[in-house]
Order: C-alpha cells, then sequence, then structure tokens
C-alpha cells in the first residue's frame, strides 16, 4: 500500500547528473529522504544490511565522504573509502576494467573526480550503479539536498524562485538549476559575463523544465538576479583545481558577494544557502551567513538524509517503504 505514490524505478540506475532522473522520481527521492529523516535509526537499520558501498576519491571532501558513510552505517551497511594514490581513474587502468572489476566487490560505488568523461565511461561500463560525488560537470547530490533544504522550508518547490550569484558555471550551479526546473522553480542565475552559463545550458534548462513550469534566465546585474527571489544561493568562486584563477575570479565577482545589502533584495522570507565550505568575506560575508534567515548547516546536515534515500532507491527495490 502506497501512501502517496508509487515507489521510483530507480534500482539499478546510476546517478551522474540530476537529468539522470525525471521529476516524477526526483519528488520521490525527496519523498524518501522527507520519510528517512523522520524515522528513528532503529527503523532504518535493515535497509541496506550487507550491502557495501566504495567511496573513491580523487579530490577533496568533508560532508559528502562522511555524510555518505554515516548514512550507508545508519541503513546497515559497510564503506570501503580510497583516495589520492589508490584510486585515480584511468591512470592505472581503463575505467571500464576498474569499473568491471568494482562491480564485483561492491554494490554501489560513488565517484569524487576531476573531469566527468572518464566517469561517464567508468559507469557505463560498471554493473552496479555508480553516483557521482562531484565532477566537473555536475553534483547532483549536493542538488537532491539543497531540494530537500528548500522543499522543508517552503513546503513545496513549485513556483519558488532561486537566486544563484557568482560562478554560475560550477558544477553545483549546474545541479542546483537542473534540479529546480525540475521540480517547476525559476531560476536567476546573477553572474559577469566571464561566469554566465552558457546559452547552450539555458536553452537545456528551459526544455528541462518546460513540462514542470520551471524556467531559467541569466543576468548580469546581482540585484535584478536576487529582486524578490525566495532563495539566494551562491558557493565558492573558484572551484577545486582551478586555483590559477582566483585571482581573476575574486576582481570579477566582487559586485556578486551576498552581502546584507544584496540579500535585503530578495524576499522579505528568503533563505541564504551555501553548499560549504564557505569562503567568509569573499562569495559571502559572515553576517549573512550567520544570520537568521541562513540554512547552511540544515543544507549540509540534509547531504546525509537525501543519499540515504538515494541509496535506498538505488539498491533495493523500496519493498514495504510508504512513499
Ligand atoms: N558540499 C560538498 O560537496 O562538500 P565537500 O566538498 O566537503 O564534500
Amino acid at each position: 500500500m502506497y501512501a502517496v505514490a508509487p515507489a521510483p524505478r530507480l534500482q539499478g540506475r546510476n546517478l551522474l547528473r540530476v537529468s539522470d532522473v525525471t521529476a516524477e522520481e526526483l519528488s520521490a527521492i525527496l519523498r524518501l529522504a522527507a520519510y528517512l529523516k523522520g524515522r528513528g535509526l532503529n527503523e532504518q537499520l535493515a535497509l541496506l544490511r550487507g550491502k557495501t558501498l566504495a567511496m573513491l576519491f580523487e579530490k577533496p571532501s568533508l560532508r559528502t565522504r562522511v555524510s555518505f558513510e554515516v548514512a550507508m552505517t545508519q541503513l546497515g551497511g559497510h564503506v570501503v573509502f580510497a583516495q589520492g594514490n589508490e584510486f585515480s581513474i584511468g591512470s592505472r587502468e581503463t575505467p571500464e576494467d576498474a569499473a568491471r572489476v568494482l562491480s564485483r566487490y561492491a554494490h554501489a560505488i560513488v565517484i569524487r573526480t576531476h573531469t566527468h568523461e572518464p566517469l561517464a565511461r567508468f559507469a557505463e561500463a560498471a554493473t552496479v550503479p555508480v553516483i557521482n560525488g562531484l565532477s566537473a560537470a555536475a553534483h547532483p547530490c549536493q542538488a537532491i539536498a539543497d531540494m530537500l533544504t528548500i522543499e522543508e522550508s517552503f513546503g513545496t518547490l513549485a513556483g519558488l524562485c532561486v537566486a544563484y550569484v557568482g560562478d554560475a558555471r560550477n558544477n553545483v550551479a549546474i545541479s542546483l538549476a537542473e534540479a529546480a526546473v525540475l521540480a517547476g522553480a525559476t531560476v536567476h542565475f546573477g553572474a559577469p559575463n566571464s561566469h554566465r552559463p552558457s546559452e547552450s545550458f539555458l536553452a537545456w534548462l528551459k526544455r528541462l523544465g518546460k513540462p514542470h513550469g520551471g524556467s531559467a534566465r541569466a543576468f548580469a546585474n546581482p540585484v535584478r538576479a536576487v529582486r524578490g527571489a525566495d532563495v539566494v544561493y551562491t558557493d565558492v568562486w573558484t572551484s577545486m583545481g582551478e586555483e590559477a584563477l582566483a585571482e581573476r575570479n575574486r576582481a570579477v565577482l566582487a559586485p556578486y558577494r551576498v552581502d546584507k545589502a544584496l540579500f535585503a533584495h530578495a524576499a522579505p522570507h528568503a533563505i541564504f544557502m551555501h553548499c560549504l565550505p564557505a569562503h567568509r568575506g569573499e562569495e559571502v560575508t559572515d553576517e549573512v551567513i550567520e544570520g537568521t534567515r541562513s540554512v547552511v548547516f540544515t543544507q549540509a546536515e540534509n547531504r546525509m538524509h537525501a543519499q540515504k534515500a538515494l541509496l535506498a532507491a538505488l539498491l533495493t527495490d523500496l519493498r514495504g517503504i510508504p512513499i
């Protein structure tokens, strides 16, 4: 008996980009995350008993690594972690060979990597679900947790305006926008030309969001991007691996810093979001990130709840779970 809708058929699938799931599947993952968040650990423990998650990280991580590890443990499963010189996708063998080997050890694999293409090759060859724990192109696990956080704040996603200001070409902005338009929200990017999403990506968001009422626009003026928004979101100005561009980014992105004056242009009930880690004083001021409308630590906590839902959906048939 289902309380809301049939369980999504996600078992055995990969999640490399938000658009790997439909709007209905995203909604079901969010319902499952909310359901699990509201349950005691004793009710969750059997879900993934006996399952092993391999986590292979080429880049540093606090939230993604620990939230996946705790999620898997609280669902009764086990995690194996390798990083740095132990695992670098495509370095000692082809991504396909590594995927075929690891598929014989683990029930699912999370990879954090630099370029997206070897990850896509790895996932294509794997016979167990592969989850993107961040690549240059996408951060889908962050976006699912972000949607959960916004939905908790407003009770809905459809019809909201999410303003993302700063480096609007990075993986967090891309996945946030895909998830938001799929959920029927409007996305406003606020960025200079050097950091504005490509026209092809804006056109893709239009196609993705249209059936669900979602849309996206880019503004060079940060005030126009933020005006009346329900959510104001930013991220570091320089992504991991692009440190050589840090000086230039600081110069061109300074007008897009989320400070009290810029945040005041959002709706009076607006929330502030940041995927963390934050560079306080650069993309956001202490006053905003520590303000009463900042939800950044709930957002970080929700990584764990969202990933529990994702793992349960990819690794089980969700039988008996009332979502
Ligand atoms: N937001 C996020 O992905 O954090 P980590 O880099 O610490 O995993």
